[in-house]
């Protein structure tokens, strides 16, 4: 596999030539001024609907990037993204764009962050690779798993720096918890639990809006459509929502799995492997011409080697929201807002604030020596953080493309079994799903003219 970068950027240029010359491969920002244009990384961001605002507040507190391209193809959106950036550098310099192409072949950006609804990762994720950008892309790293196939194949082609919006491993209790399991400090690993949402969340508010109308005028819901298949425009299936149906997006299975189940295969050792098998257990699957149509409810069974069992469920009440795993020698779980939770009293501090008779803090990850946590896993200084400091020292960062990729398999995999209610035998280093034609031909999708999946 060819892995000479195909293009040079400004920044790697600028450290490559630092380094030649003796300097750290850091251009100090004395030699150019404090925080002077060429020491930032110049970025673009892609989509300004629920995450890409979040993404780009973060980036915007960061003196060393500087925000100069928007892209959106909704006018609404994009003049939002605009004015938001502008507003805070107080300039005019960030400028608009529709058509994503345009934004790549600009050869002063650095970096992209990817903030677009799943149907399009693929495409704009490898038109970036290949231009020379580095990423910061959303989870789940793709539609399909042959798209992130595609992803990872682009990103490595052209040695570039990969972030996933899997924020939760840059967070102390989800890190702690997994260190605690990889270490081997509640034995041997039987069981995962992996605890997603279940139902559909109205996010913007247009869930009674199920009607085909014309697309609004600020909308180009061709291009929105992008490589998925053509359907009429309905308004609760577009913005934020798209979610909740199988042509855009995955329902809460996928949107989650590139959380919890990314946290679990931390603790697991598991960013370069996967199950062995996967079993469906249990679905409540809307029909398929239903507006929202992802599943509500629903279960599945990941074998994975060593005999670990995963159990993925949304809406079951005995599978916690989060990441729980189960030892021979006792229990962790960890959630979001820093939950987090152990069977054994020493592997936790145990605080129990209170207000009247209400425990307002319990239990935290306890802070444990390196006598006893003898393999340290990856902390950063924030996730956003952690990607510029990647850019420049083209070190990986916390959630490198493989592990988004490893990450969300699992995810399409239970996706694909629940779908043909049937077992999926896969191969974790073919990649490949085992004697299941049916089953195979589900791990990619057609894609509309006149987009291709070119890595
Ligand atoms: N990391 C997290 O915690 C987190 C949270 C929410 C969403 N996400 C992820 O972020 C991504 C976006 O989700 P969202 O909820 O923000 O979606 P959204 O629908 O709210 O916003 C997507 C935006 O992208 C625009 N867009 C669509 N196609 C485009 C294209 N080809 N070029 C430019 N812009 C385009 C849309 O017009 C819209 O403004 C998804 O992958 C989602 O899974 C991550």
């Amino acid at each position: 596999m060819n892995r000479t970068p195909r293009t040079t950027s400004r920044r790697q240029f600028l450290a490559s030539s630092a380094a030649a010359i003796g300097f750290p491969t850091i251009v100090p920002s004395s030699v150019f001024g404090q925080n002077a244009p060429s020491n930032r990384i110049t970025m673009a961001i892609f989509g300004w609907g629920m995450m890409g605002p979040s993404n780009t507040n973060k980036f915007l507190q960061e003196a060393d990037c500087q925000i100069v391209a928007a892209c959106d193809i909704d006018k609404n959106h994009l003049k939002s993204a605009v004015d938001t950036v502008n507003g805070a550098y107080k300039n005019q310099d960030c400028k608009a764009y529709h058509d994503f192409r345009e934004v790549m072949a600009r050869k002063d950006i650095d970096a992209v962050m990817l903030a677009v609804p799943d149907n399009w990762h693929a495409i704009v994720a490898i038109a970036a690779a290949k231009s020379g950008k580095d990423i910061y892309g959303e989870k789940p790293l793709a539609r399909t798993i042959r798209e992130q196939q595609a992803i990872v194949k682009a990103v490595q082609d052209n040695n570039r720096i990969w972030q996933t919006g899997s924020w939760q491993r840059s967070e102390d209790n989800f890190r702690i918890g997994a260190e605690i399991v990889r270490n081997g400090l509640i034995g041997k690993l039987n069981r995962v639990e992996v605890g997603l949402p279940a139902g559909h969340n109205d996010f913007a508010k247009t869930g009674d809006k199920t009607q085909i109308t014309p697309p609004p005028a600020e909308l180009d819901y061709e291009v929105w459509i992008g490589p998925a298949a053509m359907e009429p425009y309905i308004e609760a299936r577009v913005h934020k929502n798209w979610r909740w149906n199988y042509n855009i997006g995955g329902g809460q299975l996928l949107d989650w799995i590139g959380h919890h189940c990314d946290i679990a295969h931390w603790g697991m050792d598991c960013d370069r492997s996967g199950p062995t098998e996967v079993k469906p257990i249990q679905v409540d699957m809307p029909a398929r011409t239903d507006v929202w149509n992802t599943a509500t409810k629903y279960r599945t069974e990941a074998l994975y080697a060593g005999d670990i069992i995963m159990t993925i469920a949304g809406g079951h009440d005995d599978i916690r929201m989060g990441t729980k795993w189960i030892g021979t020698e006792g229990t962790i779980y960890v959630n979001r807002n820093g939950a987090y939770d152990s069977s054994n009293p020493e592997l936790k501090q145990i605080i129990q604030k209170r207000e009247g008779d209400k425990v307002v803090e319990a239990a935290k990850a306890p802070k444990l020596g390196d006598d006893i946590i003898k393999t340290r896993l990856y902390e950063t200084k924030g996730h956003h953080r952690n990607f510029l400091d990647c850019v420049k020292s083209r070190q990986p960062t916390v959630t490198p493309v493989e592990t988004a990729h490893h990450s969300a398999i699992p995810g399409h995999l239970s996706l694909i079994s629940l779908m043909l209610n049937r077992s999926i035998k896969w191969d974790p280093t073919k990649e490949e799903i085992i004697g299941d034609e049916e089953a195979t031909k589900m791990l990619g999708r057609e894609y509309r003219a006149p987009w291709k999946l070119e890595a």
